[in-house]
């Protein structure tokens, strides 16, 4: 109900603007965009979220000059002629919602590689980043005034484009950003030492951007409120920062964030994964707050209402981003109106929207297959003639069918082995890391419960019992299990036991053990789930992988923070290394480059861990009997929870 929210759903003016309410979508890239340009599914995919209800949004980091982003093929590029066209269609589009919409001018100065097309980076200072190490080239005063006036050329065009407003990227160690920052601007001329002097760039941007776009337009700057970089700019220096950008008078707004991409650590968990605490960056926007005159917003893992209109109330913010909130559930806005807040599509913080953004691909969410194609879904409609659906798995795949084939009209049952839906992702959510991702089961569950669809648990299917189901259509989502642990030599008289991953979430091993050694073949997260399970429990682990690293394919967002949490714990990692035996205590192990022997003393519990096989014993009798059988998700190939749950989906919109 508004009554609950009454901070987040109130208006507020920035600059010469009303928005709706204090609901903000931060900038970002969903990876859809055209050679440049805003396309069919770019709009479709914000007016979806404006039509729910989002106050104010804004475009990625959009291409302004040539060293930036500009031909770099991401996101929105206003160096190319023509671009206002597209971005007055998505003007138009947003409108019709009344929603709001800003262009978000960025230059990631040495933050990001462009080498791949042969250009040189700018930067203020010959400073690498220490995630890219490639060494930028120092701007000239000719280079500033002509980054000055570029800002003011893409700014003119998103006013002719009808488009409300620019915001300047400030934050991640972008350019005026790293003008501030001593980490990255070791100059000595009137844009280097004194803070007034690191600031004067950002006011010439922001004034060339203001005049641009008259008075009428909405510009703000997007700031991190902390660098958290050794060597960087803390909370009281950004404050004095924002103190002098707010008295300048270009700017309407300031955008709190945290981090810089400089930064090994920062380059990641400033989009921090679960679990990073929720509203984590609030306590920075509220010490700028005091500094400022202009309305100040904050972002960081705020996806429940009820925690934004908390940060509002206690005065830390004037408005609230919810971004990857809205990549989970664009309606989060209508769904608070109506008095449902309870049934938000919840962001668990998995990370695979930023993931796919960071390798360049169009967004995706672990639980909401419309995120970045909705255009494709928007075609959807309820069924004239609905079907029998027998979904057989409730694991995440079989979940989204049934919820979806639900939505449509059809008639659907759900079938599944064990005491309890969720499948893999539910015993996957017993790992510190993966335990917020269990608020995905608990929404299907509640979803399948409003639909009224009938879940029929500890009801194992052999092929004949298909005859006693009555349906027109079955979906099969059985998934996958572990592979079960390898015959090592030495195993017996070792006095080490073996087990899976999957025996130590569920708690049938590990407790007692006092040495656990992970033997990471699989990669992924669920070797390492076992070691976050068992290193909690105070259980001293070691773990062993062929790969390169430890976690080589645990996204970077994660991997930080997973590296914190074993690294404090004392895991032990031993990379370039498999595992070829057991002897008395001892897990024997080989460095795969060098072939040299070695041994980890005092082991009583080896983890095995080496992928999922599929399980589909029921796929020829199901084609045998019925009309239309799909099958998807783990029971095709053990792949991701968000691979599943867009299967799901599209079987059950192929249903009829
Ligand atoms: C797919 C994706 C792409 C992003 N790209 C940008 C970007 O281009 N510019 C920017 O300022 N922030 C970008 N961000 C960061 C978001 O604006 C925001 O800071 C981040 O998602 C944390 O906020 P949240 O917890 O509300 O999602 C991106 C985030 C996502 C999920
Ligand atoms: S992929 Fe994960 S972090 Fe991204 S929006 Fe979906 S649930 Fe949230």
């Amino acid at each position: 109900m508004v009554a609950d929210f009454p901070h987040l759903m109130s208006p507020l003016k920035i600059g010469a603007r009303t928005i709706r309410n204090r609901v903000l979508v931060t900038g970002h890239i969903p990876g859809l965009e055209e050679a440049g340009h805003a396309n069919p599914a770019f709009i479709a995919y914000h007016a979806r979220r404006s039509q729910g209800g989002a106050g104010l949004q804004m475009t990625g980091t959009s291409g302004f000059h040539h060293t930036g982003h500009a031909n770099s093929g991401r996101g929105i590029d206003l160096t190319q002629p023509g671009v206002e066209d597209g971005l007055g269609r998505l003007a138009d589009a947003v409108h019709a919602h009344d929603g709001t919409f800003l262009v978000q001018l960025g230059h990631s100065v040495a933050t990001v590689d462009y080498s791949d097309i042969g250009r040189p980076l700018w930067a203020p200072s010959p400073v690498a980043s220490q995630v890219l190490k490639i060494m930028p080239r120092q701007m000239t005063r000719a280079d500033i005034a002509e980054l000055v006036a570029a800002y003011g050329a893409g700014a003119a065009k998103v006013r002719l484009s009808g488009l409300d407003g620019v915001e300047i990227l400030g934050a991640f160690g972008y350019l005026p950003g790293a003008f501030f920052s001593p980490a990255s601007n070791q100059r000595r001329d009137d844009y280097g030492g004194s803070i007034r002097n690191r600031v004067r760039f950002a006011l010439e941007a922001a004034a060339s951007v203001r005049a641009a776009v008259g008075p009428d337009l909405i510009v703000g700057m997007r700031i991190a409120g902390d660098e958290k970089m050794a060597g960087g700019l803390d909370n009281d220096d950004m404050a004095e920062i924002a103190a002098l950008l707010s008295e300048a008078g270009s700017l309407d707004y300031l955008n709190v964030v945290a981090g810089t991409n400089y930064d090994r650590i920062m380059r990641w968990e400033h989009w921090p994964a679960s679990p990073a605490p929720h509203g984590l960056f609030a306590p920075l926007a509220a010490r700028i707050r005091t500094a400022v005159t202009v309305p100040v917003f904050v972002t960081g893992r705020v996806t429940d209402p009820g925690l934004a209109e908390q940060i509002l109330a206690r005065g830390e913010a004037d408005m609230v981003g919810m971004t990857r909130g809205h990549i989970a559930d664009p309606d989060i806005v209508a769904k608070v109106k109506a008095g449902e807040a309870n049934t938000i599509r919840p962001c668990v913080g998995a990370n695979v929207c930023i993931n796919q953004a960071v390798s360049g691909k169009p967004v995706r969410c672990f639980h909401n297959p419309e995120a970045a194609r909705e255009l494709e879904f928007a075609a959807d409609k309820p069924v004239t003639r609905p079907q029998r659906v027998a979904v057989i798995g409730a694991g995440p795949a079989g979940l989204e069918a049934a919820r979806r084939a639900a939505a449509l009209g059809h008639q659907v049952t759900v079938y599944e082995t064990s005491a309890q839906i969720g499948g893999q992702l539910r015993l996957w959510a017993n790992s510190p890391f993966a335990r917020e991702y269990g608020l995905s089961v608990d929404w299907y569950e509640q979803e399948l419960a409003r639909a009224q669809v009938p879940i029929k648990l500890n009801t194992r299917l052999e092929p004949d019992d298909l005859d006693q189901i009555r349906a027109d259509a079955v979906i099969l989502a059985t998934g996958s299990v572990p592979l079960t642990v390898r015959e090592l030599p030495g195993k017996s008289g070792s006095g080490i036991s073996m087990a899976t991953p999957a025996d130590v979430l569920m708690q049938t091993a590990g407790s007692g053990a006092r040495h656990a050694v992970i033997a990471d073949e699989g990669g992924r997260r669920n070797g390492l789930a076992a070691a976050e399970v068992l290193a909690e429990a105070g259980v001293q682990v070691t773990v062993v992988t062929g790969d390169p690293a430890v976690g080589e394919h645990v996204d970077g967002t994660v991997r930080t923070q997973l590296y914190r949490f074993l690294l404090q714990r004392g895991v032990a990692f031993r990379p370039m290394e498999t595992v070829t035996g057991l002897a008395k205590g001892k897990v024997l192990t080989r460095n795969i480059y060098t072939g040299d022997a070695g041994e980890i003393a005092n082991a009583d519990l080896l983890v095995d861990w080496r992928g999922n096989r599929v399980v589909s014993d029921l796929e020829a009798a199901a084609r045998a009997r019925f009309a239309q059988v799909e099958v998807v998700g783990d029971s095709v190939a053990p792949r991701t929870v968000q691979i599943a749950t867009a299967e799901g989906a599209d079987a059950a919109r192929r249903i009829g």
